[in-house]
């Protein structure tokens, strides 16, 4: 019997529906939500208010563009944890309600879990167990998956997360929010060695990007003179700004070349240490041209196969929750109308 699943996710600020029949990806319709870009981040409340706006036209049109009616499908997945709780409701509420009404299965999806199995939508998957370096605005995790459904995180950010380094750093800059794009963009023309910034000392297979951030924001205010707060250092307001005028794209090629490295350094630690060599990236910041660059060479130095999703199915989209829940259909792993979305899980 073939198998047809709506997915939908709303755990942050796009709102996602998806359609896939027996493994593959039919649609994947996202609305992005352009209201927080005035306020430099997300605004919980006003996510979920244009989630409840979103949210029908975007799973009409997913079922538009897979060619699928609702009484063919059979079983409806959607995002449960992590995110942001008023968001999470929207598309849980949705699901429920679709799923009762149409009299089937409803599948809860953890979604940095399907982050890691959007590298199992193209034709060319990586085999088991494969490792994920999971980039995104909210999370940093090195995961090893073993199958579609059984995966342990190896390391995850004690602090920051990967993207809001590069988040961060943007807004330090005086550029819009979300920054990373633009901290890629103008890396793209700068000197990437330029600028030194320090590599955190953390044990094991964890990330840190707080004390990055700090001496970027130093090293800012000290118009590049110093990485380290004293007074005598402080440049006023005028000489800060000059100084990021004329270097820009030397800083942000300088810090984007250090995220990079802590990022890779720990990946290639995490191969060691379980000798897997099939290796995955996921999440929002696997769009980033200087990882994905460091990361294939990484990979060619070190004998790894290397995977990276296309775009769409690396930032918030449905299509990797729909994917997840088709390997929870086959494993038959269903949840009650009961269950309740989650902003913190882990898995
Ligand atoms: O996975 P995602 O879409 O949403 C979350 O679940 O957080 O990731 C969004 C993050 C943001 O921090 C954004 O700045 C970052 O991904 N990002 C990038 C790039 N494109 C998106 N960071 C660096 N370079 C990029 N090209
Ligand atoms: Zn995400």
């Amino acid at each position: 019997m073939s198998v047809c699943i709506l997915a939908i996710e709303s755990s942050c600020d796009e709102t996602s529906a998806s359609v896939c029949r027996d493994g593959v990806i039919l649609s994947n319709v996202i609305a992005t939500q352009s209201v927080h870009e005035s306020f430099g981040g997300v605004v919980p409340e006003l996510a979920s208010r244009a989630h409840m706006q979103n949210i029908v036209p975007v799973v009409d049109e997913a079922l538009k563009q897979a060619g699928v009616e609702l009484k063919e499908l059979n079983a409806i997945a959607f995002t449960q944890a992590p995110g942001l709780i008023g968001s999470l409701l929207v598309g849980a509420q949705f699901a429920k309600s679709l799923s009762l009404a149409l009299n089937i299965p409803l599948i809860a999806v953890h979604h940095m879990q399907a982050h890691v199995i959007a590298n199992l939508i193209p034709e060319e998957k990586p085999s088991f167990p494969f490792l994920c370096l999971t980039v995104s605005g909210g999370h940093t995790q090195i995961v090893l998956c073993e199958s579609a459904t059984q995966m342990k995180v190896l390391g995850e950010t004690i602090d920051d997360a990967a993207g809001e380094a590069f988040d961060k750093t943007a807004k330090l800059l005086g550029l819009p929010y979300p920054g990373g794009p633009l901290i890629d963009k103008y890396a793209q023309l700068g000197n990437p060695d330029r600028f030194k910034f320090p590599e955190p000392q953390i044990p094991d297979l964890n990330f840190s990007f707080s004390g990055l951030k700090t001496s970027i924001l130093y090293f800012l205010r000290n118009a590049g003179t110093s990485l380290v707060y004293k007074e005598e250092f402080l440049k006023t307001e005028e000489e800060q700004k000059q100084f990021i005028a004329e270097n820009l794209n030397d800083i942000c090629a300088s810090v984007q070349q250090r995220i990079v490295s802590i990022l890779l350094n720990k990946l290639k630690k995490a191969s060691q240490q379980t000798g897997v060599k099939q290796i995955c990236l996921a999440g929002g910041v696997s769009a980033n041209s200087g990882l994905r660059k460091a990361f294939t060479e990484m990979g060619q130095r070190h004998h790894w196969k290397t995977f990276i999703p296309a775009f769409e199915y690396c930032t918030d989209n449905a299509g990797m929750i729909a994917m997840t829940g088709y390997y929870k259909y086959l494993a038959n792993d269903f949840v009650s109308l009961s269950v309740s979305p989650g902003a913190r899980a882990t898995f």
